[in-house]
């Protein structure tokens, strides 16, 4: 159903390599990343260790390096990769007719007071 996903913009919005930033009234914000390779994906923007700003880390394949201790995180999974440990929430999304859109339920998921499940 259309009401089951929600329409954040344009993919051309988000330039190859970056990210752009989606604020929940509520809940936390969200990062939406564009690959070189073409593809998309939605992390809650804290990264697992510390809470750094993914959105402001570098997308190199389908990870992003953290900005703040330089920790790999899968864009597909949230979690850690390497040594590390830990996971970020993942959001789903789909891309149609060159809209961006997210999963209104994993979106309210990030409104809950109760920690997010891990990975
Ligand atoms: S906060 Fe991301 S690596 Fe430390």
């Amino acid at each position: 159903m259309a009401q089951d996903w929600i329409d954040i913009g344009a993919t051309s919005a988000i330039e190859a390599g970056m990210a752009a930033t989606v604020p929940v009234e509520g809940g936390e914000e969200i990062a939406v990343f564009h690959t070189m390779q073409g593809q998309f994906y939605a992390l809650v923007n804290k990264c697992p260790h510390k809470a750094g700003p993914l959105s402001q880390g570098i997308v190199h394949g389908d990870s992003v390096s953290c900005p703040l201790h330089n920790w790999r995180i899968s864009l597909a999974t949230g979690e850690a990769l390497g040594e590390d440990k830990g996971c970020t929430p993942s959001i789903a999304m789909k891309v149609e007719e060159g809209r961006l859109f997210l999963s209104r339920a994993a979106v309210a998921a990030t409104r809950t007071q109760v920690p997010q499940k891990a990975c």
